[in-house]
C-alpha cells in the first residue's frame, strides 16, 4: 500500500492525490484522502479501483480542502477491494481518521476486546481495529494524539505504518513504523510523511528515514521522532539523488517503455564510478575484505525478478569468486532451518527494499549470526538498514509494476561484487578483473543497440502474437534465469501462460508439451564465446523444431547456426556466456510489453499485482 501525510501552509488535497499517483504502484486496489478543513472539521473520501474513481468521486462530491491531510492507495489483503475496505477509516465519532499499510496479526483478539467494550465496526479490515483502539486510548487519556498512538502500537502485533489525523489537532499528523516503510519529507514551513520519497520529491528532496518501532509527529515547522517507549531518538537525513522528472512518464506511452528505454543508463550509473584503474572500488565496502576472505558460503535471498538477478549472480560469484553459492527466494529461506553462521554472507536483493519477504528473511539471517549485505535500488529503505553492507543500484526510481531496469541494474551490483571478492580472495589476477570490467563497461551499449535496431521488429512480433496462449522460455547456463524471468515478464502483464526451463531439462518432462505452433523462445549462448554450450542448445532447438514447435531464437549477431531451426532470430549483439544473458533479457521485456500493449492491458498495473509487497 502506498502512504502519504501532509501539514504545512498550502492547501493539501492536491498534494496528496498527486503523491497518491506517484505511489500508485504500490497498489491500486482502491484509495481514499481525509482532510481536516480551517474550522477544524473533518472530510473523508475512498473509493474502491484505481485513483481515478476517488478523483471522479471528489469532483462530484468534494470536500472542503484544508491544511492537514493523509491519503491512501491500497492493496488488499484483509477483506476485498470494496468502498468500506478502503482507507481511511474513521473512529471516535468520526474525529479520528487513520489509513495503514501492513498486517495487525492480533486484530481479531483486540477487535473482541473492543467489541466487549461496545464499539461498532464498518468494515472487515484489521486496520479498522486499528483506528477504534486508537480512539479508544485516545478517549482514555483526555486527548493526547501522540500518547494514544503509543499506547495503540504497543498493543499491535504485525507490520505496520500507521498514520492518523485528529480534527481536533488541526496542523498534527501523527505516524508510527514497524517493519513497513515510512519516510519524512522536510520542507519549509511544511513537512510531509510516505511510504516513499516519490510521494513527495516534487516539493522536497530533503528526507528523514525513520528507523524501526518509532513514532513521528509532523507540524509545519517541526519533527518529532520518538521510540515506542516515548525516548527521542536521532534520526538520519538524507537527500533525494533524482529529481521529480525522473519518475514522471515524460512523453513515454507507459512508465515500462520509458523503464526499457533506461536499461543502458542503468547499467552504466551502476557501474559509475566503481571501477578505478582496472579494479572494483565501491567505497561501501570498504573493511570487508576480512569478510570476503572468510566467507565459506554465499546465499542470495529475494523474491520475484530480483531472485532471477540472483540466479545469474550465482554463475558469476562461483565463477570468479570460487565460493559455493545458494539463491533461495526468501520466503522458502526464511521457514525452513537453514545451516548458516557466522561464515555465511547472505546477500538480499531488492529493488524497493521493502519486500516483507525479503526484509524478515534478512532479519532472520541475522539473528542467526550470518553477515548480510543488501543489493538495493531505493534510498531509506528498510532492507539496506537492516543489513551490514550495502550496495545501491543505481537505476533510478522504477515505476511500473514489472521490474526491467532495475533486474539489469541488479546483475551489474552482483557482477562488481563478485569480481571484487573474486580480487580479494586471489583467485582473480588484476588483467582477469580489468578484462571482465571491460566486459561489463561494454554492455549498456550493447543494450542500447538492441533497442535501436531490433525494438520496433520484437514489438510487431509481439503484435501478430497477441492470441497466443502459452509461451515457453529455454535457457542455459545464466540463459536458465533469463528465461525464467522472460516467462515471468509474460504472466506478469498479458496473463498468458508462460514457462521458463533449463534447456536440458526438456528431454526430461517439459518436450511432452510441443506441438505444432507451440511458440518457444530459445536464448543461444555466442558461437564464438561458448561453442560447447551453443551446440548443446542448438541440439535443443533441433529437437523441439522437429516436433512442429514455433521456435524464436535470441543469438548472437552473425549466428548462423540458428536459420535452418528457427522461425524467428531476435539478434543481440557479441559477448561471452556471462554477458549475454543480461543482453539477452532486453528482447524478452519488450516483447511481454509488446504483448500486453497488443491485449489492450494496462503494462503499469496489471491486475492483483503490487511493486512492493510489504506483507508476508
Ligand atoms: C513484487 C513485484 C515484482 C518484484 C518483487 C520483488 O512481487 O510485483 O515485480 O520482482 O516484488 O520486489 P523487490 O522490490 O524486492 O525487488
Amino acid at each position: 500500500c502506498g502512504i502519504v501525510g501532509y501539514v504545512g501552509p498550502r492547501p493539501s488535497q492536491d498534494i496528496l492525490i498527486s503523491g497518491l499517483a506517484r505511489l500508485e504502484y504500490r497498489g491500486y486496489d482502491s484509495a481514499g484522502i481525509a482532510i481536516i478543513d480551517g474550522d477544524g472539521s473533518l472530510g473523508m473520501r475512498k473509493r474502491a479501483g484505481k485513483l481515478s474513481a476517488l478523483r471522479d468521486e471528489l469532483s462530484s462530491s468534494p470536500i472542503a480542502d484544508g491544511t492537514t491531510g493523509i491519503g491512501h492507495t491500497r492493496w488488499a489483503t484483509h477483506g476485498g477491494p470494496t468502498d468500506a475496505n478502503a482507507h481511511p477509516h474513521l473512529a471516535d465519532d468520526d474525529k479520528l481518521a487513520v489509513i495503514h499499510n501492513g498486517i495487525v496479526e492480533n486484530y481479531s483478539a483486540l477487535k473482541d476486546e473492543l467489541l466487549a467494550e461496545g464499539y461498532d465496526f464498518r468494515s472487515e479490515t484489521d486496520t479498522e481495529v486499528a483506528a477504534v483502539l486508537l480512539g479508544h486510548e485516545y478517549r482514555s487519556n483526555g486527548g493526547d494524539l501522540v500518547e494514544a498512538f503509543r499506547a495503540t502500537v504497543n498493543r499491535l502485533e504485525g507490520a505496520f505504518t500507521l498514520l492518523a489525523v485528529h480534527k481536533d489537532h488541526p496542523g498534527l499528523v501523527v505516524g508510527a513504523r514497524r517493519n513497513s516503510p515510512l519516510v519524512i519529507g522536510i520542507g519549509e514551513g511544511e513537512n510531509f510523511l510516505a511510504s516513499d520519497v516519490a510521494a513527495f520529491v516534487e516539493h522536497t528532496r530533503h528526507a528523514l528515514a525513520i528507523g524501526q518501532d518509532e513514532i513521528v509527529a509532523i507540524t509545519p515547522s517541526g519533527v518529532e521522532v520518538t521510540d515506542f517507549q516515548g525516548n527521542a531518538v536521532e534520526v538520519e537525513p538524507f537527500e533525494v539523488t533524482w529529481d521529480a522528472s525522473a519518475a514522471e512518464k515524460g512523453g513515454w506511452s507507459s512508465f515500462m517503455a520509458k523503464e526499457v528505454s533506461e536499461e543502458p543508463e542503468a547499467v552504466a550509473n551502476t557501474l559509475r564510478g566503481r571501477i578505478r584503474d582496472g579494479a572494483v572500488a565501491i567505497p561501501e565496502l570498504d573493511g570487508l575484505d576480512d569478510l570476503f576472505r572468510g566467507v565459506q558460503r554465499i546465499i542470495v535471498i529475494a523474491a520475484g525478478t530480483a531472485a532471477y538477478a540472483g540466479m545469474v549472480g550465482k554463475y558469476a560469484l562461483e565463477q570468479w569468486a570460487r565460493v559455493p553459492v545458494d539463491v533461495e527466494l526468501a520466503h522458502e529461506f526464511h521457514y525452513r532451518d537453514p545451516v548458516i553462521g557466522p561464515d555465511t554472507l547472505v546477500v538480499s536483493i531488492s529493488q524497493s527494499g521493502e519486500t516483507m519477504d525479503t526484509l524478515m528473511a534478512v532479519k532472520f539471517a541475522r539473528e542467526r549470526g550470518a553477515k548480510t549485505l543488501s543489493i538495493c535500488n531505493t534510498q531509506g529503505a528498510t532492507i539496506p538498514r537492516e543489513s551490514d553492507a550495502i550496495v545501491y543500484t543505481h537505476a533510478g526510481p522504477e515505476v511500473a509494476v514489472a521490474s526491467t531496469k532495475a533486474f539489469v541494474a541488479q546483475i551489474t551490483a552482483l557482477y562488481l561484487l563478485a569480481l571484487h571478492i573474486g580480487a580479494v580472495r586471489g583467485e582473480l589476477s588484476p588483467t582477469e578483473v580489468a578484462h571482465q570490467l571491460l566486459e561489463l563497461e561494454a554492455v549498456p551499449e550493447k543494450i542500447q543497440h538492441i533497442l535501436d535496431h531490433e525494438q520496433e521488429r520484437i514489438e510487431q512480433f509481439a503484435h501478430w502474437m497477441a492470441d497466443t496462449r502459452s509461451v515457453l522460455f529455454l535457457g542455459r547456463h545464466a540463459g536458465y534465469p533469463i528465461a525464467l524471468e522472460g516467462a515471468l515478464k509474460l504472466k506478469e502483464i498479458s496473463y498468458i501462460h508462460a514457462e521458463g526451463f533449463a534447456a536440458g531439462e526438456l528431454k526430461h518432462g517439459p518436450i511432452a508439451l510441443i506441438e505444432p505452433g507451440q511458440p518457444v523462445f530459445v536464448i543461444v549462448p555466442s558461437p564464438r564465446e561458448a561453442p560447447v554450450l551453443h551446440s548443446k542448445v542448438v541440439s535443443n532447438i533441433r529437437e523441439i523444431h522437429a516436433r512442429g514447435a514455433r521456435v524464436i531464437a535470441i543469438a548472437e549477431e552473425g549466428d548462423a547456426a540458428v536459420l535452418p531451426i528457427s522461425d524467428e532470430v531476435l539478434r543481440i549483439p557479441l559477448a561471452d556466456p556471462l554477458f549475454g544473458p543480461i543482453l539477452a533479457v532486453v528482447p524478452l521485456h519488450i516483447f511481454a510489453m509488446g504483448l500486453a500493449t497488443a491485449k489492450g492491458l494496462d503494462v503499469d498495473q496489471p491486475r492483483n499485482l503490487a511493486k512492493s509487497v510489504t506483507v508476508e
